[in-house]
């Protein structure tokens, strides 16, 4: 009985210990917005989304609102050398490639001096612009447009 009870402790212990070895060798991996899986296990890519290409430029949700981007970016190349966004979009090539022109806030530097060339500032088109697709959102949120909120506003001083 003795070794009976002793050897189940035993068994009781080592199990313990192999699971709790595991947590530390293989533990859970953080539970971002993509969670599941262990750090030594590779999931499944997830799919890259559409782009959603339009035609036109999108109506911006409020006046200081970034423009979203309305047509694919893959592979458009931005570094310290090459601006393939501004191929289109400079002063100079905006009009053959029938593309918006940067605005004139995008000449200014910080101290907002029209510039002649596009700041530093804002070189990185994509820190601020971004294409659109269609996916559940990985965080919930109750953004509403300004003309939604003003007709909010209305609603309420009627009531
Ligand atoms: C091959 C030319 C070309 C390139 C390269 C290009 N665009 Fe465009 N972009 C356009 C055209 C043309 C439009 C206007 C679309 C329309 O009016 O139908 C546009 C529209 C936009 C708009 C919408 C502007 C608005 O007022 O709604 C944004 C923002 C934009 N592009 C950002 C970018 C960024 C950022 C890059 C680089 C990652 C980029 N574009 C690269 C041609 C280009
Ligand atoms: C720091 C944020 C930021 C960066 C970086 C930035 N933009 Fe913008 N962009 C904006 C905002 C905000 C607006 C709308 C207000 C305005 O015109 O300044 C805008 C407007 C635009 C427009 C519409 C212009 C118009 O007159 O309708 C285009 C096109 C554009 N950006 C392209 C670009 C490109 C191309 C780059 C990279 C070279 C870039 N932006 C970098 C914030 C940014």
């Amino acid at each position: 009985m003795k070794w009976l009870i002793s050897g189940g402790l035993l068994l009781a212990l080592a199990g313990l210990g192999v699971a709790l070895a595991s947590e530390f060798t293989d533990p859970p991996a953080p539970d971002g917005l993509r969670p599941g899986g262990t750090i030594s296990r590779s999931l499944d890519t997830p799919v890259i989304s559409e782009v959603i290409e339009r035609r036109g430029r999108e109506i911006r949700n409020y006046p200081e609102q970034p423009p979203v981007i309305p047509h694919s970016i893959r592979g458009y190349q931005v570094d310290m050398r090459f601006n393939r966004c501004l191929d289109c979009h400079s002063r100079e090539a905006a009009p053959a490639a029938g593309a918006p022109m940067v605005s004139v806030t995008h000449f200014m530097d910080r101290h907002k001096q029209v510039i002649a060339a596009v700041s530093p500032d804002r070189y990185f088109c994509t820190q601020c612009h971004v294409t659109q697709a269609d996916v559940d959102p990985l965080v919930r949120n109750e953004f509403k447009p300004v003309d939604q909120v003003i007709a909010d506003m209305v609603e309420r001083d009627r009531r």
